[in-house]
């Protein structure tokens, strides 16, 4: 007999496979035969393209297909939305049209035998368009409203009030109102997007890079007017993602289409310069936050109005204002959030996405009105902790925020601040201590899973799922043993097939809640079944939100961050020396993977600081720095002390494992705790992520 498995720090049961390069990720699945394809984006930001030559690239050597508008298989393109889908617009259609809608779109694919000649080949082909000016900035969009009654999400309002915000504002002893501007961020996962695709007739198998497999088939499926289980996706190991793989992008179409024409399986991998095109962005935004209190730092109006930029096809919907109606007890509180469409592709989920953008802004505008008030920024927050969620007027099912003030504060040593800007010195170097709060919804969707205990005591467990870094076969290996009353050894888990148990996607901070649940369900009704029979046994199980209790309570993970700053008064470099991140999650299955969670949500989060931008050229929309030359993210060197801490936190409404989920929250807070830091440090307030060098000098 073993102790419980869950709260303990079981190491990665995927570890020693992904060391010894046994772990195979999608570009390293082989297809006898295979052949590969190159695929080509538009050179111009919008337009229609008048005229393509292939005849030379077809006669280059191993040449097999050249695929464009002019000759792709007419697909179907059958509605199709699951609930990580735009509510509103419609898909790219792969090769259907003569029309460019932004830089990078797919416009044609070149197969070969060989990737060299396919990447000889690529650059022959001859694509004439006809431009026209397309719109970049989002200052000369025309906003437009989010179709928000059709989002899935549900939670996302375009216009939320409460009180009379505006009113209070004029009328509040202490007030702040500033605007923040957030650069496009794309996600750069080590692991670019691959798909292998073969036909059997008419079924078709997609080895691809994907979190969300079910969804994927079912996808590609419609698009091609097949049944979906005519469709099988299979993505055992993901290197990375953060949201850049739940949609599936023209490039798996693309894949499916090349190897339908050239009659062979092909390999379709996007090069690191492709990833800045077609699979999604964290969006530009533009921010206002507007802070009343009164004289004891009570707040009386809070405004939240932020803009973000979506495509002229499709409205990429997240809760950017969301927290603006939680986070805080205030009676006035008005949110409007709008979109500002653009030549461009559609932006998409990026780590915490909403959330992280909407507490930067939150956040600092917070601290803006502490130094206004000459409070100290947690002491303000304390004073306007809110005893249930004032914007769904319902209460929390649990909320830990006190604590995690208090645990990451202690860890920090924040009593020792001193709290005037650029007091606090180490020899030339400027010190600054910066704090933000976190929150993320705590979701939960519909998932499935199987169990099969076998003759010889060990189990089987397999759900469609997807693991692309927290350690999900870890985890579910943890919850399946306890629920069996097995050691963890004696447990296999498998992941990555649409053909499993459908799950959610892999996002949105859920899996653990929603596969969790399921796996628990499943090998609770295994075990109780293998007592009375005593033979081999297969159990399947699902688990979903209990609806009532999602209508009683609010459900939300939160957390408190912590940033310390070095700042070079000459050259205004900024170093990270530590971030110490406290977070109440709910239950914490295993604390090891939950710490490498957190930190490394807590180098997002510095990245988001200080590094990362996408810069669109205002003619064309190309992304001019689309390789990690330019397009910076943190690197080791980068990277100070982390820290993640967590509060006891049992909470017994959320699932039957009291889990919120931990991916998202440990990205949120530490953008804002950083700059945060860099005002403390330096006294400037720079308002545009990142910060960088050039910014703070002129400042
Ligand atoms: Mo994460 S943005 O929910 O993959």
């Amino acid at each position: 007999m073993t102790g419980p498995s869950i709260g303990t720090p079981l190491a990665r049961v995927d570890g020693r496979l992904k060391v010894t390069g046994g772990a195979r990720y999608a570009s390293e699945f082989d297809r006898p035969g295979q052949a590969y394809a190159v695929m080509i984006g538009a050179t111009v930001g919008l337009g229609d393209i008048i005229r393509i030559d292939d005849a030379a690239v077809r006669r280059l050597p191993g040449v097999l297909a050249v695929i464009s508008h002019l000759n792709a298989p007419r697909l179907a393109y059958q509605p199709h939305k699951s609930g990580i889908d735009p509510a509103a617009g419609e898909r790219l259609h792969v090769l259907q049209d003569d029309q460019v809608r932004f830089f990078g779109q797919p416009v044609a694919v070149v197969v070969a035998e060989t990737l060299d000649q396919a990447e000889h080949a690529a650059p022959v082909l001859e694509i004439e368009y006809q431009p026209r000016p397309p719109l970049i900035d989002i200052d000369g969009a025309t906003l437009v409203v989010p179709d928000a009654a059709r989002n899935s999400a549900g939670r996302i309002a375009a216009d939320k009030a409460r009180g009379d915000a505006d009113r209070a504002l004029s009328e509040a002893a202490g007030t702040v109102d500033v605007t923040y501007w957030m650069a496009r961020e794309n996600h750069n996962p080590m692991e670019p997007h691959a798909t292998v695709a073969a036909w059997t007739g008419d079924r078709l198998t997609l080895w691809s890079k994907s979190q969300f497999v079910v969804n994927e088939a079912a996808e590609i499926a419609a698009i091609f007017g097949l049944a979906a289980e005519q469709v099988q996706v299979i993505c055992p190991f993901i290197g990375g993602a953060f949201g850049t793989t739940l949609r599936t992008w023209p490039h798996v179409t693309l894949a499916a289409i090349a190897a339908r024409v050239a009659g062979r399986p092909v390999k379709l991998a996007l090069t690191r310069r492709q990833m800045f095109y077609a699979t999604g962005h964290r969006p530009r935004t533009v921010q206002r936050v507007a802070l009343g209190a009164d004289a004891d730092g009570r707040l009386t109006s809070l405004i939240h109005e932020g803009t973000a930029e979506s495509s002229r096809y499709e409205q990429y919907v997240e809760g950017l204002t969301s927290v603006s109606s939680l986070l805080y007890s205030c009676a006035n509180v008005r949110t409007r959030y709008r979109l500002a469409p653009v030549d461009s592709g559609t932006p998409t989920y990026m780590r915490g996405p909403g959330e992280a953008s909407g507490v930067y802004a939150l956040e600092c505008a917070m601290d803006e009105l502490a130094v206004a008030l000459g409070l100290d920024p947690i002491a303000l927050r304390l004073r306007n902790e809110p005893v249930i969620d004032e914007g769904a007027g319902r209460p929390f099912s649990s909320r830990s925020l006190r604590q995690c003030y208090a645990l990451g504060a202690e860890r920090f040593g924040w009593s020792r601040r001193d709290p005037r800007p650029r007091s606090m010195r180490d020899g030339r170097l400027l010190i600054g201590w910066g704090m933000a709060a976190a929150t993320y919804p705590a979701n939960q969707g519909k998932a499935s899973a199987r169990v099969g205990l076998l003759a010889d005591g060990s189990a089987e467990v397999e759900a469609a799922a997807s693991d692309m870094g927290p350690g999900t076969y870890t985890s579910m290996t943890q919850v399946a043993a306890d629920a069996l009353g097995l050691p963890p050894d004696r447990v296999r888990f498998s992941l990555g097939r649409s053909d499993f148990p459908p799950t959610p996607p892999h996002g949105g901070s859920m899996t653990m809640a929603s596969v969790g649940s399921a796996i628990h369900a499943a090998a609770r009704m295994a075990r109780d079944r293998a007592i009375v029979a005593g033979t081999p046994i297969e159990a399947e199980g699902h688990a979903e939100r209990n609806g009532e209790v999602a209508r009683s309570f609010s459900m939300h993970a939160f957390g408190a961050v912590f940033a310390e700053v070095a700042v070079d008064p000459d050259l205004a470099i900024v170093r990270v020396r530590r971030v110490v991140g406290a977070y109440a999650a709910g239950r914490i299955v295993n604390p090891r993977l939950a710490t490498s969670q957190c930190t490394g949500g807590m180098v997002g989060g510095i990245g988001m600081a200080l590094m990362e931008r996408t810069v669109l050229d205002p003619r064309d929309g190309r992304p001019v720095n689309a390789h990690m030359a330019d397009y910076l993210v943190p690197v080791n060197l980068d990277i100070g002390s982390l820290e993640a801490l967590f509060v006891d936190e049992a909470d017994p409404h959320l699932n039957a494992l009291g889990v919120k989920g931990l991916g998202e929250i440990a990205l949120v807070g530490t953008a804002p705790a950083v700059a945060n830091a860099v005002f403390h440090a330096t006294g400037k307030r720079v308002r545009d992520l990142p910060i960088r060098i050039e910014t703070l000098l002129e400042s």
